[in-house]
């Protein structure tokens, strides 16, 4: 499929690779943004990013089923492919790679990658296969679009940590680039279960950005106790109506291990429940922000 602009699509892993090569054989540094579309500013930050530092930015646009568990929303993920195509040809994107789910997982595929350590906390205790799923999606599509630097947001943090441990214990050549994550003018980060959202939970929701803040407001003024960090922002998640918290940790920006005293460079993460929706925000704790 040749679009008219000049931004090529293409479905096959064959193609995919044959058009990153020719780039490269351009003399082109290639940029990747993988995703799994339903685009919004944070995905398109990501790639503004690899358009200002690469010659040639492809984009993959992947529904991975595999990094969901069965009781999650893989069949009700969104998907709007024609609207990530127009938004991605407006930035001026080279390729975009949409496969099919046949082509990511050929029939009778049983090979997996065993994700690294940093998988089991959090997140990984939450959804025990999912971190697995996006290891060996991520490593396929690295294979596919053998790019020189992927990017990747800051709002799926312990998944930046997974994909940098990847890299580098399996040795595949590309480089990682984690960008901030993109907020509405309110707070809220952009993720594409947001539209998950009534206005109503939406309005409850800002409490997790919120709490967030908090926390770096208390640790600009002092507040080191890892114990009382969490219950203030649990204190102003329960406030706004958000009981369901999956977990509210202070850690090591490295290892992930919880902390008992924040210090420079640690990370707040929260996962919580809005209604349906399960939303996940952190931030890096700093003396000045
Ligand atoms: O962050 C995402 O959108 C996905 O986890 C990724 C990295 C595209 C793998 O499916």
């Amino acid at each position: 499929m040749n679009a008219p602009n000049g931004l090529q699509v293409v479905r096959s892993c064959v193609e995919a690779h044959t058009a990153v090569r020719s780039a490269q054989r351009q003399g082109l540094r290639v940029g990747l943004v993988p995703t799994m579309g339903a685009l919004h500013e944070g995905h398109l930050s990501l790639v503004r990013r690899s358009r200002s530092d690469c010659g040639f930015t492809a984009v993959s646009i992947f529904v991975n089923p595999t990094q969901f568990a069965p009781h999650e929303d893989l069949a009700a993920y969104p998907r709007t492919l024609e609207q990530d195509l127009a938004k991605l040809r407006r930035l001026g994107v080279d390729l975009v790679f949409a496969p099919a789910s046949g082509e990511m997982y050929p029939p009778g595929s049983t090979t997996f990658v065993d994700p690294p350590q940093v998988a089991a906390t959090l997140e990984g205790e939450r959804r025990p296969e999912h971190f697995r799923g996006v290891a060996t999606i991520v490593l396929k599509l690295f294979q596919v679009l053998p790019a020189d630097i992927a990017y990747f947001g800051h709002k799926d943090y312990q998944q930046t940590l997974v994909i940098r441990h990847m890299v580098q214990d399996l040795l595949a050549p590309i480089e990682i680039e984690v960008c901030p994550t993109v907020r509405e003018a309110d707070g809220l980060a952009l993720s594409s279960r947001n539209v998950y959202l009534s206005a109503a939970e939406r309005q409850r929701a800002l409490a997790i950005s919120r709490s967030l803040r908090h926390a770096q407001q208390s640790f600009i003024a002092g507040m080191r106790s890892a114990a009382e960090l969490k219950h203030q922002m649990r204190s102003i998640l329960e406030a706004a109506g958000l009981p369901e918290i999956d977990y509210l940790a202070v850690v090591d920006a490295h290892t992930l291990q919880e902390v008992a005293q924040a210090q420079e460079g640690v990370v707040v993460l929260i996962a919580a429940r809005v209604g349906a929706t399960r939303l996940i925000d952190n931030t890096v704790l700093r003396q000045q922000p």
